[in-house]
């Protein structure tokens, strides 16, 4: 077993951390945030992810995970080094690497020979591996790129069951070394070059964001036509080439990697290619998609100034409190600009919202969000929300119109508990005659 410094205990380095340490591994774990690292301390992680504060205590009880403010103590003894600190997107699109420099430099100062491996997780411009090697040149040092695919909400389920490991190394010794970390997973796993690895964690989140706009454009030609998008969606996703994950239409893709990746790929086409209208037509779906509900509501009610909306969910998507660009939280406020009288409810990230969106008014409960409401929008799949009680939400509103953009329920129950129903998913919701249609296929 070995000895992995970490660096950065984000949502990324933490669920390593944690995951290495039930491997096995005995794991330390820098950051410069001392809040964090003192809530770590104690066991108790900064961010919600499911199943990551138990992992954790077993770690720090068997006593294979420390946390510390200090570069010298924290890679003291080090044979691997772990960098997962942020890289978020410049005003340009492409990725601000200036983290991942402070890291790389932290760790030339504070390392002697023999020098530890540099395992970088995080997602970095094409090229960065190479850099960081030149970087280090001289210093007998490797920098593999190892990129990380795990899904907030699903992290330590994706730790422990990784669909592949990519590991993009110049040296065959550096790249096995890494490979054996994760040997207990029995995982397949892909040895390639710094480049490749790194395009590969690209090109996969640009590819889910492509998936994600197509099923939603997807789901307007099924409205107008009549079609099934539950169905569609199914029939779709049976074909093995195609696949069943990211084809759910809803608000559009959020949270902190989609976005940013599909940007960083659209520059690297629009550098490279003539082929960058790919990548741009999937941002500018994704951008119309979380208009959707907005003109809902306004070709329902006109004017939606002083309309009360209950919007149910907040964070980018179920099961973690994520907000960074959040379709729901950007719906929300977008309403309250709009000046319709907005409650929200999240089932974990009311402090955050209070911290990030002070402006808007929040529910204790979803019941009690829904309260006086002339329309509730379910904008997060959470599991608390699938489980309402329909009639108890048309009993505490005022009007009757849900709308379901994660296709919670379905149009029976909905209708039955007397809601006016419209999800992004429903059958022939506005569907035109069929005779209308045949001469728009003839023609
Ligand atoms: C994504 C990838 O799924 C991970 O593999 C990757 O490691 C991670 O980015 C990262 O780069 O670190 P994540 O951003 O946590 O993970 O979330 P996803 O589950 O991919 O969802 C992204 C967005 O797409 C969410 O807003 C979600 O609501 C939306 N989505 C997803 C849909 O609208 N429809 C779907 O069918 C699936």
């Amino acid at each position: 077993m070995s000895t992995i410094a970490i660096v950065g205990a984000g949502h990324v380095g933490v669920v390593y951390a944690a995951g290495l340490a039930e491997l096995g591994h005995r794991v330390k774990v820098i950051d410069i945030n001392a809040k964090r690292i003192a809530m770590l301390k104690q066991g108790r992680t900064w961010f919600y992810e499911p199943g990551l504060p138990e992992l954790l205590a077993r770690g720090l009880a068997r006593r294979r995970i420390t946390f510390t403010m200090s570069y010298s103590s924290g890679l003291a003894k080090a044979r691997f080094v772990f960098v997962c600190v942020p890289t978020p997107t410049t005003a340009e699109g492409s990725l601000d690497d200036s983290y991942l420099r402070s890291a790389f430099a932290n760790i030339r100062q504070h390392t002697r020979a023999p020098r530890p491996i540099i395992v970088n997780k995080s997602t970095v411009p094409v090229g960065t591996g190479d850099v960081a090697t030149r970087l280090f040149e001289g210093d007998d040092i490797h920098v593999v790129s190892n990129p990380e695919f795990l899904a907030e909400g699903r992290a330590v389920e994706d730790f422990f069951h990784p669909s592949r490991i990519v590991i993009g190394a110049r040296s065959r010794i550096a790249g096995e070394a890494v490979a054996s970390l994760y040997a207990p997973l029995r995982a397949s796993v892909v040895h390639t070059d710094p480049v490749t690895a790194e395009l590969s964690k690209l090109s996969a989140n640009a590819f889910l964001a492509t998936k994600v706009s197509f099923a939603n454009v997807l789901s307007r030609i099924g409205e107008s036509v009549g079609a099934d998008g539950e169905g569609l969606a199914k029939a779709l996703s049976l074909d093995p080439r195609i696949g069943a994950g990211h084809l759910r239409a809803g608000l559009g893709f959020g949270g902190s990697c989609l976005p940013k990746d599909l940007a960083a790929i659209e520059q690297l086409a629009r550098r490279f290619t003539d082929s960058s209208a790919l990548f741009a037509a999937v941002a500018s779906v994704n951008k119309a998609q979380r208009s959707r509900v907005v003109d809902l509501l306004i070709d329902r009610f006109g004017a939606i100034a002083d309309r009360r909306v209950a919007i149910l969910g907040a964070t980018f998507k179920a099961n973690t409190d994520d907000l960074r660009d959040s379709p729901a939280l950007a719906l929300a406020r977008q309403l309250a600009e709009l000046h319709a009288d907005v409650v929200v409810y999240d089932p974990v990230a009311a402090t955050q919202l209070r911290s990030v969106a002070s402006e808007l008014k929040l529910g204790r409960s979803a019941l009690a969000a829904v309260k006086g409401a002339d329309a509730t929008v379910v904008a997060t799949e959470w599991p608390e929300f699938a489980s309402l009680d329909l009639a108890a939400v048309r009993r505490a509103m005022r009007g009757n119109l849900l709308i379901d953009a994660r296709g919670l329920f379905d149009i029976d129950s909905a209708n039955r508990a007397g809601l006016d129903y419209f999800s992004f998913s429903s059958a022939g919701v506005r569907a035109h005659e069929t005779e209308e249609l045949i001469p728009a296929v003839a023609s």
